[in-house]
């Protein structure tokens, strides 16, 4: 039997820390040579988790509807975009200098106190451009500027009339897009919380104007559904919705999802009533119509947007997070990743009893029947009980050992991450067992 024990915010946060840099989730960038700012790489576990938080967005945002297509757009952009787009001039932070000791700060965040040295003697706030600016090609003038995207979102608004001339949607459909974001953040904080470098997984939506209010309600219930489906405890979730001082430059209307983080409930992914501002934006600057002719009713009008707006990276922090417990086995302390399978890096483990030449080439052909259909791990090395430790360590669901009775009769034992139960599997049967175990079989 098992016993969870909760395991206190302070804690939490160096713990998972630890953890991910141990068992090779995230590590510090560029580490051979101290480190860079804020920047993190993503191991050999991370990237797995990573890629399956990003997948099972996808999933239920473009593989599972008929009404949202996917884009994958460039990253490097004019700065004729992000001038329509508003965020030259207004996708800024308020910056203050501490006067004692230098640092610099958000202003909006310290309440006029330096959180380093105490001081009150701070410049008067200024507009920090959060942009990453570059040049695209040898000349670095004035005339070959790019900019760094700092939201995914604009490369649909630019590429709306594309989608809509070469899929045939209509309002009401949406272009889903995952991919990199870049903002030079005054203080990046939290681990992966707050980075310079970050993923997004964002939708926008096309709807007709009057429709705008129901398919804001409609996303707020979907998005939040999808972090419970996900094993996401209800009770470490909320919606706020953004007082008017709050709402970005092209919101009509914001609402948060919100997590509870050790420091407290923090946004994990903002959904929003953009209106017309993009497209209307981007008509205007460029010249081309961003609109639509509705055949039926014979109007032209410009889609109003709502857009879910995710973090990839912030949300694979939280389901850690939120997966991270401890509890004791038969006595033994343990530490769990109860994370859903469709998160956890591996979701089986091939695990042979012992080195013996016998033992291996029959957990090798198991291994082998497994990996078409589940991401796995194998593992040789010490006992077995550690190696379940380290299993349930970083998140695996299911243990499959491979013993001397299995050359007997052709069977192994499952063990489940979160029950430590055991149970014997025929090999022929295995593939169908860990399906039905999936709730997918
Ligand atoms: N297109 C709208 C947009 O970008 P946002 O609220 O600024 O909205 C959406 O960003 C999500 O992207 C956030 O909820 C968060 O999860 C993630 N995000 C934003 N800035 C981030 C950063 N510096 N580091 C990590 N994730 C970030």
């Amino acid at each position: 039997m098992t016993e969870t024990a909760a395991v206190p915010a302070d804690d939490l946060m160096e713990k998972v820390v630890r953890l991910c840099r141990t068992r090779g989730f995230i590590f510090p960038s560029a580490e051979i040579y101290g480190g860079f700012r804020s920047t993190y790489d993503y191991g050999p576990l991370g990237v797995n988790m990573l890629r399956n938080v990003k997948n099972a967005w996808w999933r239920a945002m473009v593989q599972q509807r008929v009404d949202v297509v996917g884009l994958d757009a460039a990253i490097l952009g004019p700065p004729a975009v992000w001038e329509a787009s508003g965020h030259l001039a207004t996708f800024t932070d308020p910056l203050v200098d501490c006067k004692n000791c230098h640092e610099r700060w958000r202003a909006d965040k310290i309440e006029g106190v330096c959180p380093n040295c105490g001081s009150r003697d701070l410049t008067e706030a200024r507009a920090f451009n959060l942009m990453f600016k570059t040049h695209a090609g040898p000349v670095e003038d004035e005339g070959h500027v790019a900019y760094l995207r700092p939201e995914t979102a604009q490369g649909m608004f630019t590429n709306f009339a594309n989608v809509l001339g070469t899929t045939r949607k209509k309002p009401p459909f949406g272009i889903a897009q995952v991919g990199k974001s870049f903002r030079n953040e005054i203080t990046p904080q939290n681990f992966v919380f707050r980075t310079r470098e970050f993923e997004q997984m964002e939708m926008e939506y096309f709807v007709p104007p009057d429709e705008a209010p129901k398919w804001f309600d409609y996303w707020l219930a979907e998005r939040m559904q999808w972090y419970l489906d996900l094993g996401m405890p209800a009770e470490k979730l909320r919606l706020r919705h953004h007082e008017p001082s709050e709402l970005s430059h092209y919101s009509r209307g914001t609402a948060d999802v919100e997590f509870e983080f050790p420091w407290g409930w923090d946004e994990l992914e903002g959904i929003a009533n953009r209106g017309d501002y993009d497209l209307s934006a981007h008509a205007a600057a460029s010249g081309v119509a961003q609109d639509y002719f509705d055949p039926q009713t014979n109007e032209r009008y410009t889609p109003y947007v709502i857009e879910p707006a995710a973090g990839a990276t912030r949300t694979m922090m939280a389901f850690l997070l939120a997966a991270y417990t401890e509890d004791e086995v038969g006595g033994e302390a343990r530490t769990v990743l109860r994370l859903h399978w469709r998160l956890a890096p591996y979701q089986v483990a091939v695990l042979p009893l012992s080195k013996k030449d016998t033992l291996e080439p029959v957990a090798r052909q198991v291994l082998a029947s497994l990996q078409p259909h589940f991401m796995c791990d194998y593992d040789v090395t010490q006992s077995i009980g550690r190696r379940y430790r380290r299993q349930d360590e970083v998140g695996t669901p299911w243990c499959v050992t491979v013993d001397f009775d299995s050359l007997e009769d052709d069977a192994v034992t499952v063990r489940d991450r979160d029950t430590t139960e055991q149970v014997r599997v025929p090999i022929a049967d295995l593939v169908s067992e860990l399906r039905r175990r999936t709730g997918e079989g």
